[in-house]
This record gives C-alpha cells, structure tokens and sequence, in this order.
C-alpha cells in the first residue's frame, strides 16, 4: 500500500458511501480514464469485466471466440459463460503472447468454413503487451473485434501507447497478486464511452430509467464498492512506483543469471515496456542442471515460492474438447518456464538470498539426484 489509500477507505466509512456508489468510486473511474486516455468502469474482478466485455461485443451463445491459450483461465471461462466456444491460439517466443501469423491462419480458415469469430480475446501476458500493430491488421481484415485482456500489464505501453487500449473492449484487474489492487476488483475501458455507460448499467443490475425496478434485460451485480475503489485511488497514485519495483527486480535477476548457463529470461520485445508483473525465465534442463520442476522442488526445500508458468488453456481439461491452431511453443514454455519471486515488496536481501540458491540450485539438485540413484 502507499500512502494515501487507508485515507480514502476512511472517507468511505465517515461519509457512509460504503456501497457500489460515492465518491470514490467516481474519482477512481475518472483518474483511471485520465491514466489511460479512455472512459473506464469500475468492477468486481477482471473476470467480470472479461464476461461484460465479451457480452458487449455481441459474444452470445454458439458463437466462437478465439483466445491466447497461454495465460490464466479468467481470460477464457467468461467465453464458457456466455454459452460460446473458445478456440485457442499459440503463443511466439518472442512475446510469448498471441502469434499473429497463428491467428491469420485461424481467420483464414474461419472464412472457408463460413464462421468467424465474434471476437479474440488477446492476452498481455506477465505484463508485456502483444504485438498490436500486426493482431489489430489482421483482425481489422477480417472485421472482428479485439478484447484486450491487460489484467496483468496495468503501466505497461506498446509503442508509447498505455497497455489496455487497444480492444475495442479492454480490461484490467486489481486482484490481489497484481501490479496494484483494490483487494478484489476489475475495470472495463474503451474508446467508445457508450460502451462504458452500458457496462456501468449492465453491472448494477440492468435497472431500467425510472424509480421503479423495471428491467428488461439482464443484469449483473458487478459493480465495485466505493471502499475499494479508495483503495483503487490510493494504489494508482503508486503505479509508475509500483512498475519501477517490478521491472528493477527483473533486471536484478537478469543481472545475476546472465553467466549462467540455462535459464532464459522472458524476452522484451523490442515494441514496448513491460512491467515484468512477474519475473520469468526458461530453464534448459541440460544446460542448467536439473529440469524445471526440479529447480522449483528444490527452491521449495529452501522456502523459496515459485510457480511454473500458465499451463496452457487446450492442455486444461475443462477445454479438452476446444478447438485449437498450434500449441507446441506454448507447451514449451510451460514445460520450462518458472515464475521466481517478483512482489514488489520484495526486499533486496531477500532477492540477494533467491540468487544465492538459484546459483547453486544445479549443483544441489545433481546431489540430490545422486543421493537418489545410490539409496
Ligand atoms: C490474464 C488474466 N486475465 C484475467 C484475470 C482475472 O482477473 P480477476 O482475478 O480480477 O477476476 C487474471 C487474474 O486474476 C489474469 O491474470
């Protein structure tokens, strides 16, 4: 937390807007669009802006909505939801994120059997945008529209441009583990302020104009409290900190690892700024030492938490039946990529200590395994 977000919370509790509407949430909503350059709308979770977002760019039931499969499952069960049916794109080593030229071979396709998508939700996965110039091309052809997940690239920029603004709908989340967070919470942004509006109305339950509760479509209670939303403003207040800390303690492992042989930062592509939300390498099992879960179980034993990267949505059974383009680069980076300690509470002695034990992971897990095979 920084300094300011306790304040606003209290003024929530002294003036009695401790619900889904008061100040806070209007200040929050307007520095927000102000930060990112469009009209945005407070929400419960990401997911929840993910599934209005989906619902305003007309995804109903049958439809097919294609997603990047390496990324959290938020980013696909909203399809599930709405009674659509994802289909899922590879990943490139260079982003990691969306290929493009996976996703025009989808379209292409899509022509031919006479089905396009109704719409492709594209990831910015740990805080690195996609490559839009390419996916909004080609998306653009085939006039489908783009919902830009940016749940995890809040500060992030794409050719200068903010993280979050390039779906028709964009959305991002203050769950608790990411760059900031309201504890629980999401925002719904576009460029079309109508579509804001509509979200707003849709998550307060869909009340038609009037006193009376009339309603003639369906609603959600999804909006956010306006006790979170202080805390919303408080942490925005901390962004560009927040995104510094992250970054610098990529950079610090990057530094540490650069001479050692087998583990692979994510890249950076050259079209923007990441906020290195989390700090993720690839571990090469025979130039490292020891495979990727070995590392993982060994820095464990050190009490040292790590998680490998996304599992792949088409591995997932829940999409078992879910139609898929590609697959392997994703796999890949599933079956060798470790997310290492990245808060940005992260204190520098204790970065010091990860280092420590990953420079000598490969020699302690060698023993282990020795020590293994001899019992
Ligand atoms: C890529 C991605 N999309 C969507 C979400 C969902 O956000 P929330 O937890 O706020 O519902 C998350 C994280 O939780 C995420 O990492």
């Amino acid at each position: 937390m920084g300094p300011n977000e306790a304040g606003y919370a209290a003024e929530a509790f002294a003036t009695n807007w401790v619900s889904t509407v008061g100040p806070n949430l209007t200040a929050f909503e307007k520095a927000f669009a102000e930060r990112i350059g469009q009209p945005a709308a407070c929400l419960s979770s990401g997911t929840a802006a993910i599934h209005l977002g989906l619902q305003l760019l007309g995804v109903g039931a049958g439809d097919e909505v294609y997603c990047s499969t390496l990324t959290f499952a938020a980013s696909a069960n909203p399809i599930l939801y709405l009674g659509a049916r994802p289909v899922f794109i590879d990943s490139d080593y260079a982003t990691w994120n969306m290929d493009p030229a996976v996703l025009e071979s989808a379209l292409q396709d899509s022509v031919g059997r006479g089905k396009l998508p109704k719409a492709v939700v594209v990831v910015d996965l740990y805080g690195q945008c996609a490559d839009y110039e390419r996916i909004l091309a080609i998306c653009g052809n085939y006039g489908v529209p783009v919902l830009e997940d940016a749940a995890e690239a809040l500060g992030a920029t794409y050719r200068g441009r903010s993280a979050g603004t390039f779906g028709a709908v964009s959305v991002f989340s203050f769950n608790g583990n990411k760059i900031i967070t309201t504890a629980g919470g999401g925002m719904l942004v576009s460029a079309d302020a109508e579509l804001v509006a509509k979200a707003r109305f849709l998550a307060t339950q869909a009340r038609d104009p009037g006193i009376a509760y009339e309603h003639s479509q369906i609603g959600y209670n999804y909006r956010m409290s306006n006790v979170l939303a202080g805390i919303g403003r408080g942490q925005l207040e901390v962004l560009d900190v927040r995104v510094a800390q992250r970054r610098g303690v990529f950079s610090r492992y990057k530094s540490a690892f650069a001479s050692l042989a087998g583990l692979e930062p994510m890249p950076e592509a050259e079209h923007g700024t990441s906020t290195n939300w989390l700090s993720c390498f690839l571990v090469d099992e025979q130039q490292f030492g020891c495979t990727r879960d070995e590392l993982i179980g060994y820095l464990d034993g050190q009490g040292i938490e790590t998680r490998p990267v996304w599992k792949p949505m088409h591995l997932q059974k829940l999409f078992e039946t879910a139609p898929r383009w590609g697959g392997s680069v994703a796999e890949d980076l599933f079956r060798r990529g470790i997310c290492l300690p990245s808060s940005s509470s992260l204190r520098a002695e204790e970065q010091d200590y990860v280092i420590e034990r990953i420079l000598a992971a490969p020699q302690e897990a060698a023993r282990a395994s020795e020590a293994v095979a001899l019992a």
